[in-house]
């Protein structure tokens, strides 16, 4: 039987060398027909998580559709483990689907409205185990109970259990297949403001519980600063700095992650306020944040910004160290 690509791990002669990522981008282009709408991104989702950030349109869900094996990349490549997602064999593919699961804004999306939800977890867990009937139900009822859910909730139908119900329903869906890594795209914004909270308290409680990995979108860097390790800040599909979450937080070295920063409702409190900016379209030329940056110089206008190491992150923008240093002035 071949190795689970995603074990695929170095041998003793190289345990110096980098563990393989679970699931990653190199170098990623996407597009929809002729538009391109991700630009080369790599992105390696490692342990302890990864946080996906950027504002409404900034490829977020294109690029999670790619790692997903939902949309398949112009150029690059998604690998998952050391194995390249377009030119794994059947098995190989099968046994990503389940390792790697989706949940999505509000949770109706993994429930079909036809069914009971306890049918909804039952189809999942007869996709990928053999189980009897009986086993079947008790463990869905695990399932519900793991989730917070009373297990007398799989007789509902989804329109009828509330909202952050639901999303709890959609996650006892995805682990009912034992996946290792959860790919949460907005997974508490469509929730009330006083579920969101428990939602990403039930998240951290099953990360550590069942040795999950998360690739969390959102944005909001507060909720990833709750779940993930790292994180990506995404801009017109690019990676414009990645590194730590807390200090990508705490000492943003790019003008946007600061604006993201200073965007930042609290956790499970009030969206944030507009900040008045305007919302111009990335620019063609030079740095595609130009038009909206407040500390943007001639230079930024000639020449686009590569992502380049500084100070443990990496970050593309000219002004990089004076932001970091707090000199940046406009
Ligand atoms: N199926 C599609 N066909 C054509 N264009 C699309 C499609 N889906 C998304 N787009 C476009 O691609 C760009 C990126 O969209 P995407 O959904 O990845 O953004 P996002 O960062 O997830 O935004 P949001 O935070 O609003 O969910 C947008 O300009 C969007 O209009
Ligand atoms: S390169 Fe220039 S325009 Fe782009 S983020 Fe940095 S300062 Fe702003
Ligand atoms: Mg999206």
């Amino acid at each position: 039987m071949t190795p689970d690509p995603a074990e695929t791990r170095p041998g003793p002669a190289d345990l110096e060398a980098t563990p393989v990522p679970l699931l990653a981008a190199e170098d990623v282009t996407l597009a929809y027909g002729r538009v391109p709408v991700v630009h080369g991104v790599g992105l390696a989702v490692e342990e302890g998580g990864v946080g996906l950030v950027g504002e409404s349109g900034s490829g977020k869900t294109t690029l999670a559709r790619a790692l997903l094996g939902l949309l398949r990349p112009r150029s690059g490549k998604i690998l998952y483990g050391s194995r390249d997602l377009a030119a794994m064999g059947r098995r190989d593919t099968a046994r990503f689907r389940a390792a790697v699961q989706p949940v999505f804004q509000d949770g109706s999306e993994a429930l079909d409205p036809r069914m009971r939800v306890g049918s909804s977890i039952g189809e999942a867990l007869t996709a990928h185990h053999r189980l009897g009937r009986a086993a079947r139900a008790e463990r869905v009822a695990e399932l519900l109970t793991d989730v917070g859910l009373d297990p007398a909730l799989a007789a509902r139908r989804p329109h009828q259990i509330s909202g952050g119900q639901r999303q709890r329903a959609a996650i006892a869906r995805a682990l009912a297949v034992d996946p290792r890594l959860l790919v949460l795209d907005e997974p508490t914004s469509a929730l009330d403001v006083t579920v969101q909270a428990r939602i990403l308290d039930l998240l951290d409680a099953l990360r550590d519980g069942r040795g999950l990995t998360y690739l969390l979108i959102t944005h909001n860097l507060a909720v990833v600063d709750r779940l993930c390790r790292t994180s990506h800040v995404l801009f017109a599909g690019r990676v414009v700095e990645c590194g730590p979450t807390r200090e990508l937080l705490t000492r943003p070295a790019h003008p946007y992650t600061m604006a993201l920063r200073d965007a930042v409702p609290a956790i499970g409190g009030a969206p944030p306020r507009a900040t008045g900016r305007t919302e111009a379209a990335p620019a063609a030329d030079g740095c595609p944040f130009r038009l909206r940056c407040p500390l943007a110089v001639d230079e930024c206008r000639t020449r686009a910004p590569e992502l380049r190491p500084l100070d443990g992150r990496r970050v593309a923008c000219h002004r990089a160290e004076e932001v970091l240093s707090g000199a940046a002035r406009r």
